[in-house]
């Protein structure tokens, strides 16, 4: 039996439904591919960190977190080793970068990341920023180090995108991109329709958590800007960076907005694409009307959608229904598992 060691960054909602599934299915990876996979580091920002060479044990450290919100610090893997200590001088095959999305740097993920593929280690990462500000520098050093570099959760979570491209498309070349890819803004739209005034649907939203605690990254289309050029970095090799895109928010959208689209059969969807001009990648994120009835017009709630256009394949379509934290924590079990079956 061999064994690989996984580093993970960042043990919050993702990086906890991620270590049960790998806890899950440990025995079936083992039989299917002669793989004991363990993980040796744990950090997170606040509640402490752990690290064991031989194996932490995990199903006690997610216990502990969300027993009593840290880790036990008379533990004799309690550990005061730093995420970029653990990136730089822990023992691991693959970095798992699972820390808080810093929108307009990308960081300290993409450091992270970089120090991993730098030392030889594979990396998979469930944060956008590095794939939205650094992809082609990443994939660069993911190359030149003949590691494995998987993102597969960055976009509409465990969704396969990336992986239908590179492992179900070869060959073929996208040559459009449209989706729906932020679900504050379904909602919030949803609300403002049936009358409510935008101070109390974000109130309300932030109750029942479908709104964040800063809304703003969300309204202002931010964060479908960042996953839109996470999709465009990877499938068009875009290029381009989150302020590359043609970006209007839903702040300024009104009942009255909404009411005249109403009229005229039509919704309003907060749509993401990117398209070629001249050979080169334009992404735009803007409020626009959609038929009622039409696709677009149905992706509501929590749920999203991307379609892709391709040369060979035509028009597909995706769609990830009122998804939860288990599709997050099998798109990071499904990019580690590439890996194991890449290595066997
Ligand atoms: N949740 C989802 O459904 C989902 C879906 C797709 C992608 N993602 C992405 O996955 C990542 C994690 O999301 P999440 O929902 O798990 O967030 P979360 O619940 O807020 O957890 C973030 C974790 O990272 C830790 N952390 C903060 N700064 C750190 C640092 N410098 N080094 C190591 N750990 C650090 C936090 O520790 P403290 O609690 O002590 O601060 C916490 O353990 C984000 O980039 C997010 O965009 C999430």
């Amino acid at each position: 039996m061999k064994t690989l060691k996984l580093g993970l960054l960042g043990f919050g909602n993702a990086g906890r439904a991620f270590a049960k599934i790998l806890e899950d299915k440990k025995q079936e990876i083992m039989d299917s591919f002669g793989y004991n996979i363990i993980v040796t580091g744990i950090t997170t920002g606040s509640r402490g960190n752990l690290y064991n060479a031989d194996g932490i044990d995990l199903k006690k450290a997610w216990c502990e977190l969300e027993g009593q919100g840290h880790f036990n610090k008379a533990g004799s893997d309690y550990s005061q080793m730093t995420s970029m200590e653990l990136v730089e001088n822990g023992e691991y095959d693959v970095i798992v970068e699972m820390t808080p999305l810093d929108i307009f740097t990308g960081q300290p993920a993409t450091d992270h990341l970089r120090k991993a593929m730098g030392r030889g280690k594979h990396a998979v990462t469930a944060n956008k920023g590095p794939i939205a500000w650094y992809y082609n520098d990443l994939k660069k050093l993911a190359d030149k180090m003949d590691v494995q570099f998987y993102y597969e959760t960055t976009v509409m979570d465990g969704t396969p995108i990336f992986n239908l491209k590179d492992e179900t498309l070869k060959f073929c070349k996208v040559t459009e991109i449209n989706g729906i890819l932020n679900t504050t803004t379904n909602y919030v739209l949803e609300e403002l329709a049936k009358g409510k005034a935008y101070d109390a649907v974000i109130a309300e939203g932030k109750k029942i958590g479908f709104v964040e605690a800063d809304p703003s990254m969300d309204i202002e289309g931010w964060d479908a800007a960042a996953k839109v050029t996470a999709l465009l970095n990877v499938l068009m090799e875009a290029g381009i960076t989150p302020r590359d895109v043609d970006r209007t928010g839903i702040e300024n959208i009104t009942i009255e907005d909404i009411e005249k689209a109403n009229e005229q059969g039509k919704i309003i969807k907060l749509l993401c694409k990117g398209t070629l001009e001249n050979g080169q990648v334009v992404a735009s994120v803007k409020p626009t009307l959609v038929e009622q009835g039409s696709l677009m017009s149905v992706i509501d709630g929590t749920s999203s959608v991307v379609q892709i256009t391709t040369d060979l394949m035509g028009k597909l379509t995706i769609i990830e229904h009122d998804p939860e934290l288990v599709q997050t924590g099998y798109g990071i079990f499904s990019d580690v598992l590439r890996i194991v079956r890449n290595l066997v």
